[in-house]
């Protein structure tokens, strides 16, 4: 028996100091480029970003686009376009799609480039800073465009030392978000989709619990990948129920004919992560409109 009251205990994460650094920086850097898991992409942003960074030209990286619904990342993309936010998909474990990042800037800056132009500062690099809650794969992504440049140590007026500046060419600098940005702590919602991603890593939730949200989760769009992995199942059932049947599909049976449910939520979870049940996104475009 599981207790299905439990609910995600966050510690209350303390933005005051980034929010405070990053407003020091906006006024040297031209845009913001946020990376986003494309699976969740509501639940993986902080909740204030847009106005922690004031109006700044916005990209949205829409990362591990590898793991995602490819037809609910053109939605998310195609979203974003039409609030004038460029978007693009990335994967940064294989590199696809950064080639696009650096065109994708320069468009979404065109009219302070061409500002630049009139006023004959042709070489004045773009400076983006790059923002994301941890394990959206901000890091790999600065990793790829970046490549061996090292980060230098800014020392210009106003600026605190040690901020981490990544000369990426002549005519671009990305700046690392100085300091942490969390998601939505006390958003339940939003701690079970970061938890069924594995970014958050803690147990913050009973395993069984988990897999039966996910289950929850995965029933509203994906029966068909359930089925096609697991066998026919019995959807006119509650979560638990739908966790038993796939362990008795997959013969993850105790003494006595009872299903192992801890076993099954275990492996329900690890072939989610591992996109062995398929490409899915858990938050589309639809659920928000
Ligand atoms: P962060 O700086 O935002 O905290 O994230 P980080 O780059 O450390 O990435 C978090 C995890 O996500 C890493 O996996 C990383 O490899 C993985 N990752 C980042 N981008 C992508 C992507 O586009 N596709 C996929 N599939 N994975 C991505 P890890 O398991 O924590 O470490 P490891 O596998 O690299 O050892």
């Amino acid at each position: 028996m599981i207790d299905n009251t439990q609910s995600i205990q966050w510690f209350p994460g303390h933005m005051t100091k980034t929010r405070r650094k990053i407003k020091e920086i906006l006024p040297l850097i031209d845009a913001v480029a946020e990376v986003v898991d494309a699976r969740i992409p509501v639940s993986s942003r902080n909740p204030d970003i847009a106005e922690i960074i004031e109006g700044k030209p916005h990209i949205i990286l829409l990362n591990k686009c590898d793991m995602a619904d490819k037809a609910a990342t053109n939605q998310w993309i195609k979203y974003y376009k039409e609030q004038n936010i460029a978007a693009i998909p990335i994967d940064c474990k294989s590199g696809k799609g950064l080639s696009l990042f650096k065109d994708t800037v320069k468009t979404a800056l065109a009219d302070k480039l061409d500002a630049y132009r009139k006023k004959g500062m042709v070489g004045k690099p773009l400076r983006v800073m790059v923002v994301g809650i941890p394990n959206v794969g901000k890091s790999s992504f600065i990793n790829r465009i970046a490549g061996n440049t090292k980060a230098k140590v800014e020392n210009r007026p106003g600026v605190t030392r040690g901020n981490q500046w990544f000369t990426i060419d002549k005519q671009l600098e990305l700046l690392d978000t100085p300091g942490v940005l969390w998601p939505k702590f006390e958003d339940k919602a939003v701690g079970e989709r970061l938890a069924f991603t594995g970014a958050v890593k803690d147990k913050i939730l009973d395993t069984e619990l988990l897999a039966m949200r996910l289950l929850e989760n995965l029933s509203t769009g994906y029966r068909d990948l359930l089925t096609a992995r697991y066998g026919e199942l019995d959807f006119n059932c509650d979560s638990w129920e739908l966790l038993i049947q796939i362990g008795k599909k997959r013969g993850m049976v105790i003494r006595g004919g009872e299903t192992d449910t801890e076993r099954t939520a275990n492996m329900l979870l690890e072939e989610y992560r591992n996109c062995k049940i398929g490409f899915i996104s858990l938050e589309r475009v639809e659920d928000y409109a």
